[in-house]
């Protein structure tokens, strides 16, 4: 249901009457070390798939400004309007993703928490990609290429750990390098940066290149020649 724009509907229709928002994979303070070091006065910002998260004030706070912060439900961005109504260069509104109304060019940092993952939900196999998941992360990751000036960042904050995620990011249509960073404390998070105009490494472009490769497990070797038990073998991790 994490797909569908009427779940996120009703999810923050039924979620109105809490005090503050939703927040995803942490708050703000948690990974703030990691967004600064993209930061300068000024720079135009888009939130993807915003959600009622404090993000997108945050950044703002912090001088994203002006800041655009889109949803594909109805219900959250009327919520996030009334919420923050007033506030000058902050500006919120119902728009999917895969298809964003801007011109080539307009931000300087994109920036996505949990919004992927609600989109790659029918997942079933972390090893494989099906070739609908692949298309659809690659609408998203298409625009957003397109809609950062160069230089820009895209940052992408996710419970997927590099060799799962990476490969998605990988590739060389986008334009962007990838870095990845890890935060929390007993279950970690991972936090994506992609430069654009940046170079992919050739480790990159091998994790890239094997997204659309059929996963193949390797046997792995017993620990001792002498071994003869074959358990370790048979475990396909
Ligand atoms: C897991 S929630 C994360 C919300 C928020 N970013 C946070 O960190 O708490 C995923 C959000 O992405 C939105 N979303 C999912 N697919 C989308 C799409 N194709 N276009 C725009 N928003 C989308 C959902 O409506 C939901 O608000």
């Amino acid at each position: 249901m994490y797909k569908e724009s009427v779940y996120w509907d009703s999810r923050y229709e039924e979620e109105r009457h809490l005090p503050g928002g939703h927040e995803w994979f942490g708050g703000y303070p948690d990974f703030a070390h990691l967004v600064r070091r993209e930061l300068r006065a000024g720079i135009r910002g888009l939130v993807l798939g915003c959600g009622t998260s404090s993000l997108s004030v945050d950044l703002h706070k912090e001088g994203v400004s002006p800041l655009v912060s889109i949803d594909y439900s109805p219900v959250c961005i009327m919520e996030m309007e009334q919420r923050n109504a007033g506030v000058p260069d902050m500006s919120w509104m119902v728009m999917d993703a895969r298809q964003l109304q801007f011109p080539d060019g307009t931000f300087d940092l994109v920036i996505e928490k949990g919004t992927l993952d609600a989109m790659m939900v029918d997942e079933k196999d972390p090893w494989t990609v099906t070739q609908a998941t692949a298309n659809l992360v690659d609408e998203v990751l298409s625009e957003v290429s397109r809609v950062l000036a160069p230089n820009g960042c895209f940052i992408s904050i996710t419970f997927s750990p590099p060799h799962f995620r990476t490969r998605h990011y990988a590739q060389p249509q986008y334009d962007w390098s990838v870095s990845c960073d890890s935060y929390g404390r007993d279950f970690h998070y991972f936090l994506y940066t992609m430069r654009k105009g940046g170079q992919l490494t050739s480790c990159d472009l091998e994790r890239g290149r094997s997204l659309h490769k059929p996963y193949v497990p390797e046997k792995i070797p017993t620990l001792l020649a002498c071994d003869d038990e074959d358990f370790l073998s048979n475990i396909q991790i």
